[in-house]
């Protein structure tokens, strides 16, 4: 299969209109509230006066919880699922499409005028035991299937899919998952093919961690991005995980976005967290936030959660708000961070 340069433009265009109406939006918010500085008291309405989703990755099992969903529905304006549409989640048995988790985020986020963000399609984690035992062509064909089911059902309502997640190893090598060792270099490729077919709208991206900077992983990614670029397979975006601690090096992370964007490809912080407290916390949610606003092609920002209490790394406390949901001072950081754009 071939990439389609008209259905690429469109996307480019769609996505480019999008931002384009979100700033007018935003510039005409800034004059509604002017004085009242209502409009730039939440991350996602900070983040959006630039054009920029501020979202939170969420499970639809806490949505109950007043707190979590009044603090979902009035700080953010981004949704991404943490697990409910990942394979095991949205294809338990083969050819058998459960979509519950995913359907509930998706209506909520459109209730509430937000973006949603797909992840994600294929990955060597979560997936069903089914997808564990094959090999060969019968997993490729599990894979471009699942792509076709899953972004399909989605189609036209998620502004970027993280196609393909964390394929490589920190020296730059391929991870040498089922997928890599199955099917051979070619499998991200194919895979990113997929998603263009059935969800030409969507943005495509590369989703990894321990991309924070320079170095042999995020080159690897790079110089596959400069590859795709030259021979034509989609791709839209890279995604940087970001999950940090306090003290992290980040000497190079925007230049590193920079080298991405200057690519021609958006780049997106897609789960950031950072382990630790108070201003040391802080300090690196407000840099994070700070090479995002200075690199136009980075889109949005979004973190792995709401509150520390539901966080996968939770002793840790790397989220926004504790376990009350009142913010911490990496919020205010941040906020003015967003505001400062
Ligand atoms: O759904 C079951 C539940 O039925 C059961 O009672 C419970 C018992 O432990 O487990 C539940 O499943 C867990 C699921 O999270 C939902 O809580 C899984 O065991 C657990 O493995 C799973 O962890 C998720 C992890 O990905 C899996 O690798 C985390 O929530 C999720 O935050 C994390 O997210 C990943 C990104 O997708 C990719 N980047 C790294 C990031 C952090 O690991």
């Amino acid at each position: 299969m071939t990439d389609n340069p008209v259905r690429r433009l469109r996307r480019r265009i769609t996505a480019a209109a999008a931002v384009t109406a979100a700033a007018g939006l935003a510039a005409v918010g800034a004059l509604t509230f002017a004085g009242s500085a209502s409009a730039a008291d939440t991350l996602g309405a900070s983040a959006a006066e630039s054009g920029r989703y501020f979202g939170a990755a969420i499970a639809p099992n806490f949505l109950g919880e007043e707190g979590y969903s009044n603090t979902l529905t009035s700080e953010f304006n981004s949704i991404v699922a943490e697990n409910a549409m990942k394979w095991d989640a949205t294809e338990p048995s083969r050819g058998q499409f459960s979509f519950s988790g995913g359907d509930q985020l998706v209506a909520l986020a459109q209730e509430h005028g937000m973006e949603v963000r797909g992840h994600t399609l294929v990955w060597h984690a979560q997936q069903p035991g089914w997808v564990q035992g094959l090999a060969g062509q019968a997993l490729h064909d599990a894979m471009t299937g699942h792509i076709a089911g899953v972004a399909g059902h989605y189609q036209g309502q998620i502004s970027s899919w993280d196609v393909v997640n964390e394929a490589f190893e920190g020296d730059g090598s391929r991870r040498q998952s089922n997928l890599q060792t199955q099917l051979g270099d070619g499998w991200i490729e194919d895979a990113f093919r997929a998603a263009d077919a059935a969800d030409p709208d969507a943005k495509l991206c590369y989703n990894d961690y321990s991309t924070d900077g320079i170095n042999a992983k995020s080159t690897a990614i790079y110089d596959m991005v400069v590859d795709f670029q030259a021979r034509g397979v989609p791709i839209d975006c890279v995604g940087f995980q970001t999950h940090l601690s306090t003290g992290a090096d980040l000497s190079s992370y925007q230049e590193n976005l920079q080298r991405f964007a200057d690519l021609g490809v958006d780049v997106e912080i897609t789960e950031l967290d950072v382990g630790g407290s108070g201003s040391a916390q802080a300090d690196v949610y407000r840099a994070v936030t700070e090479a995002c606003m200075n690199v136009d092609r980075c889109t949005g920002i979004t973190v792995w959660g709401i509150t520390d209490k539901y966080s996968w790394r939770g002793e840790e406390t790397p989220l926004l708000f504790d376990g009350n949901y009142q913010k911490k001072e990496a919020y205010q950081a941040v906020l003015d961070a967003l505001n400062a754009a």
